[in-house]
């Protein structure tokens, strides 16, 4: 039986630090270049937190600004749900820091890891929740700190990331709408884990001199082969949402890509078939954020206009795990 209600993204926010570093930056400290970083990933500078700002004083300012442009009471929040790789710390969960910090004193919560997956894995978690009945008002939130676990010194993965938050306000809304979150495909395949990881801090290689001197603690990554997995899975599954919901690609208003890569990005928009204004991109400036790259770029592409009631939004992402997902929806405001 198909359910009486969907829920729908209300409000979206996005909150990047002020610090820019540049490629010319980066230049300084690691051998590179501006020509290779931009021609090999289309990223031209990334944002990166001031010395004590978490993953949480990112999310607040995001939160912050979608409380208030949807004008709800955080009193009526009732689901705090965070994608994220780089918490405030193993625990307590970045969700109840958060709670605590903008005083969301009828919500319960938690973090949810699954890399640049993060944010599309917590967004179909909170659709349960509200197709069930159980939350009227969640805050879904990608954020990550990369910098906090990126070596300065690697020049294979200290060029890729940045620092960044975004968050939506998911509520229900009548299914007779139309409106709202229309389907999600998440997987997962283990095999690739070694791939792309932070091997030391956990249980497996809890820290000590030995792990720090050998930079467990520090993003470790095969660039070429996830590259090659993102690009041959971010299309598949998102030609297979569109396949099973009886949509082609033309139908698509927006494709909303997990940014880790321009030429990921080109190479599903050639294979989906879409012209560059039905693309949003927004790498350049912020570079990989992780968890926040797609609620980042909806608040972006909603306040430029890009997107309106109605409109066809396909959203994928891909990420260390390796996780991918693909998620349809059609924007709600
Ligand atoms: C990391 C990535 C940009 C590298 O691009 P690439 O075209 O595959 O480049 P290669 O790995 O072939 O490296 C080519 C050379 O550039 C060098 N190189 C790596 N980083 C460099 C940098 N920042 N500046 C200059 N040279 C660099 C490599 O050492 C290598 O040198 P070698 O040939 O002497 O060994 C690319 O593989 C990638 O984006 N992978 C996916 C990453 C990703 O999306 N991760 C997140 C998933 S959510």
């Amino acid at each position: 039986m198909l359910p009486s209600i969907r829920s729908a993204i209300t409000g979206a926010a996005k909150y990047h630090p002020e610090k820019i570093v540049t490629n010319q930056d980066l230049s300084q400290s690691v051998e590179t270049s501006d020509e290779w970083i931009q021609t090999r990933t289309g990223i031209k500078e990334r944002r990166q937190v001031k010395k004590g700002q978490a993953a949480s004083d990112l999310a607040v300012l995001a939160i912050e600004k979608v409380l208030k442009k949807t004008q709800t009471n955080v009193l009526d929040i009732d689901l705090i749900i965070v994608g994220t790789v780089t918490p405030d710390m193993m625990f307590p969960s970045t969700a109840c820091v958060i709670q605590n910090k903008i005083g969301a004193k009828n919500a319960w919560g938690f973090d949810l890891s699954a890399a640049c997956s993060g944010f599309l894995f917590s967004l179909g978690t909170a659709d349960q929740f509200i197709r069930s009945g159980r939350s009227k008002k969640a805050l879904v939130v990608g954020v990550d700190v990369m910098s906090s676990i990126i070596d300065p010194q690697d020049r294979n993965t200290c060029v890729l990331f940045g620092d960044g938050a975004g968050v939506v306000l998911l509520e229900p809304l009548p299914d007779g709408l139309q409106l709202g979150i229309l389907d999600f495909i998440h997987h997962i395949d283990g095999s690739g884990g070694e791939l792309l990881c932070m091997p030391g801090g956990g249980s497996l290689n809890p820290t000590t001199p030995e792990t720090i001197e050998k930079k467990m603690h520090v993003v470790h990554q095969e660039g070429k082969q996830v590259f090659k997995f993102a690009v041959g899975e971010m299309a598949r599954v998102s030609e297979e949402i569109l396949e099973r919901n009886g949509f082609k690609p033309e139908d698509v208003t927006l494709f909303v890509p997990h940014q880790a890569n321009l030429r990921i990005i080109e190479s599903c928009q050639k294979k989906l078939g879409l012209p560059n204004e039905k693309v949003m991109v927004n790498i350049d400036k912020f570079a990989n954020t992780t968890s926040a790259t797609i609620p980042s770029c909806l608040a972006m592409a909603a306040k430029e206009g890009r997107i309106k009631k109605g409109d066809l939004v396909l959203l994928a992402s891909f990420g260390a795990g390796f996780t991918w997902g693909a998620t349809l929806l059609r924007w709600a405001y």
